[in-house]
């Protein structure tokens, strides 16, 4: 396949980054989320067969499936895409036909940018157009979770596929993840830049122990449902109530119901600070929501851990936490924008001399979601 061969339509699928509210979104809590300026872009036609074929630039793959046989593969990406088309089967059965798809991405993948998403909604909105499947966004933000769910087998929540789809330029999302309502929010921070610093560390534990967590979210939660049953989600138990229970659950479970209380917190509280155009106790939420992640919540990792401390040696950073979810990826910085390449370089020398392993700086402006 060639991307010069003529295709009937060209999606472009953003990445996203989440400002802070991590890993509440399937505690019924608040994130912070927004759609990036780095894509993966999809070129589709139709190819009157029935069969499928794919094929991606950045790890020059080519495979075909047919679509009377959509079982999982052995190579997790493939999984993306039969399960996306597994599940617009379910709501329209038969209607996706053959196809061809080259796929070109300028998203890092395994960084904590959400490639998965940005991959699945792609698909689905772009098979929505091709087959006019008058699928609609809520149905192709379930449908790619469903897939990732399934398929892949991460169980995660809804902030990836929302924002994918729902992306604004220049606008955070509160996102309600309990009833998917947001509000957009217009970032302004003046002489300060968000900036991503890619450790180049994807640890593979991220899909089971991420799992893990969020079976641990449950087991506090029924044990706090024994005395609230009102309560349904971990977010909506305050940090007080949660302190309740400290006796009553294991250490482990009662960190992680105590970060998702506070981490929901805080996110309403960034959103304050925002408001408020104080950036200085912005960042003090990502330092706090760092520290939850590392030391409450398990899901950082040494490499992750040392450029967030490292950061604090800046007083033109004005906070950093590690984005996404977890055990690799990037940290999101808040960084004075006459500062960023200096502060880059020294970083990257640190974070060299420590582990041995190059740091990838990603400057990412706030774009729209999903386009035909
Ligand atoms: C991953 C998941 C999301 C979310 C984040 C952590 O990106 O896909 O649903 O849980 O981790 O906030």
């Amino acid at each position: 396949m060639n991307k010069n061969d003529s295709y009937d339509l060209v999606v472009k699928s953003p990445g996203r980054i989440n400002l802070i509210g991590e890993h509440v979104d399937y505690n019924g809590g608040h994130a912070l989320p927004a759609a990036i300026d780095k894509k993966i872009t999809l070129k589709m036609k139709k190819n009157n067969s029935n069969n499928v074929t794919v094929y991606s630039k950045n790890i020059d793959s080519e495979f075909t499936f047919s679509l009377s046989d959509l079982n999982r593969s052995s190579i997790e990406w493939h999984n993306y895409i039969i399960g996306v088309i597994f599940y617009i089967n379910v709501l329209r059965p038969d209607a996706v036909k053959g196809f061809d798809c080259y796929i070109d991405s300028n998203l890092p993948l395994g960084s904590g940018v959400s490639s998965s998403a940005a991959l699945e909604c792609g698909v689905a909105k772009g098979l929505n157009e091709l087959f006019k499947l008058g699928l609609s966004d809520t149905e192709i933000i379930k449908l790619s979770k469903d897939a990732e769910h399934t398929m892949v087998g991460t169980k995660c929540g809804v902030m990836d596929q929302f924002t994918v789809v729902k992306g604004q330029k220049d606008h955070l999302l509160l996102l309600n993840c309990k009833t998917q309502e947001y509000k957009t929010i217009k970032v302004d921070f003046g002489d300060y830049k968000l900036i991503l610093l890619n450790t180049n560390v994807s640890h593979n534990l991220a899909s089971s122990e991420y799992n893990v967590r969020r079976g641990e979210c449950e087991i506090a939660m029924k044990v706090i449902n024994a005395k609230y049953n009102d309560l349904k989600y971990l977010c909506d138990v305050k940090p007080e109530v949660v302190k309740e229970f400290k006796n009553l659950l294991p250490e482990k479970i009662y960190n992680r119901a105590l970060y998702t209380s506070k981490e929901n917190q805080r996110t309403l509280k960034a959103v304050e600070a925002i408001n408020c155009k104080d950036l200085h106790a912005l960042g003090n939420l990502l330092y706090q929501s760092h520290e939850g992640l590392s030391k409450l919540y398990e899901v950082s990792c040494p490499e992750l851990d040392f450029l967030v401390e490292y950061s604090k040696n800046y007083d033109q950073i004005l906070g950093a936490r590690m984005m996404g979810g977890g055990f690799g990826g990037c940290t999101i910085n808040i960084i004075h924008k006459d500062f960023v390449e200096n502060l880059i370089e020294e970083m990257s020398i640190a974070y060299r001399n420590q582990f041995s392993i190059d740091l990838t700086p990603i400057a990412i402006h706030i774009g729209d979601g999903v386009k035909i």
